[in-house]
């Protein structure tokens, strides 16, 4: 099918993902109509499954969806058609503890990475999703109190157990990843952090440079800004990004849309960023998948950074 996302290796000893990854958080969330039908298996299944048709195999998750319970809902809806485990690369993440009453004991929302903790909630996964091993395990957020030789104990307990596959970090500044990564055998094969025309601290602030010398593709979460690029009462920076990206879909071809566009103006950059793309609508999820095919020039996409800044470049 020409639709198909292709796979990339996020590094040399990284995993294959699909160029574009399918995000599941705004699946925990309710739907149009107030209620919480989205997470029914049922319905998490045909998202897997338009995310397949399209080529899109990896799936974001993390310990935390859903009030700790996604990853149960996701574990069921693979049970209603188990052979779709092997086709689909499950990337979680841990180390948020945030009060609700699957955490009883929690008074503060706060990150761990102890030993300890990473070890349960990774055994809690798996036996939630119902899965033999986990094919990237995040780091969630940067934990402050992180305690690098505690935290490769575990990832190497959980490595040779066979339980987890590859492991990365998420919202890691470049130090803090050289900091875990000096601590382990093995190489960390990615990170997800912010990345959109809304947020381009990446672009500066070395990250990407960093990650491209090391050949290691990142991922981009909230690529269309976590839905504010649609805001039905936009912000002056939205509305110069929305006349600007409808301009550049207009030149692109008649059925391009704006999400597409800003899908593109992402994967255009030689660090090989993944967008970790989080609409919940089955046809999103195919023209989604069809911006692998667009190709914006130097121009356009300056003029999308310019739209964004409000500025030209120096
Ligand atoms: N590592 C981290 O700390 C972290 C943080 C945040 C997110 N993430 C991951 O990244 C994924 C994506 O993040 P995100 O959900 O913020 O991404 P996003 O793609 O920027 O935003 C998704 C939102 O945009 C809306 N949307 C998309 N296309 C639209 C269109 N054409 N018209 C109107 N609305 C549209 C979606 O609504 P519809 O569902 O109606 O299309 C949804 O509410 C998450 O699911 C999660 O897996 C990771």
């Amino acid at each position: 099918m020409s639709t198909i996302v292709p796979q990339i290796k996020l590094s040399e000893n990284g995993p294959s993902v699909s160029r574009i990854i399918y995000g599941t958080w705004h699946m925990t969330g309710v739907d149009q109509n107030n209620e919480h039908t989205l997470s029914a298996p049922e319905n998490i299944l045909s998202r897997i499954k338009a995310c397949l048709a399209a080529g899109i195999t990896t799936f974001d998750l993390s310990d935390l969806y859903g009030f700790y319970q996604f990853e149960a809902l996701f574990g069921e809806a693979l049970k209603l058609e188990p052979e779709i485990k092997d086709q689909i690369q499950i990337i979680t993440k841990t180390d948020i503890v945030k009060p609700c009453e699957a955490i009883p004991k929690c008074r503060i929302k706060h990150y761990n990475t102890s030993r300890e903790y990473i070890l349960q909630q990774v055994n809690r996964s798996l036996e939630m999703l119902g899965v033999k091993h986990i094919d990237l395990l995040l780091l969630h957020r940067q934990d402050m109190l992180m305690d690098a030789d505690e935290v490769a104990e575990a990832f190497k307990l959980l490595h040779s157990e066979g339980k987890v596959l590859h492991f990365g970090g998420s919202n890691f500044t470049i130090q803090h990843f050289k900091l875990l990564q000096s601590r382990l055998p093995f190489p960390l094969v990615s990170n997800q952090f912010e990345f959109s025309p809304y947020e381009m601290s990446a672009l500066t602030d070395d990250r990407l440079d960093y990650f491209q010398r090391k050949r290691i593709a990142t991922m981009a979460y909230s690529p269309l800004g976590s839905g504010r690029l649609f805001s039905k009462n936009p912000d002056e920076q939205t509305r110069r990004l929305r006349a600007i990206l409808e301009q550049t879909a207009a030149d692109l071809g008649p059925d391009v849309t704006i999400d597409q566009v800003c899908y593109a103006w992402i994967m255009m950059h030689p660090a090989k960023i993944c967008p970790v793309i989080g609409t919940t609508s089955l046809d999103r999820i195919l023209t989604a998948a069809k911006s692998v095919r667009l190709v914006l020039d130097r121009q356009q996409w300056t003029e999308i950074w310019s739209a964004s800044t409000g500025t030209q470049v120096p």
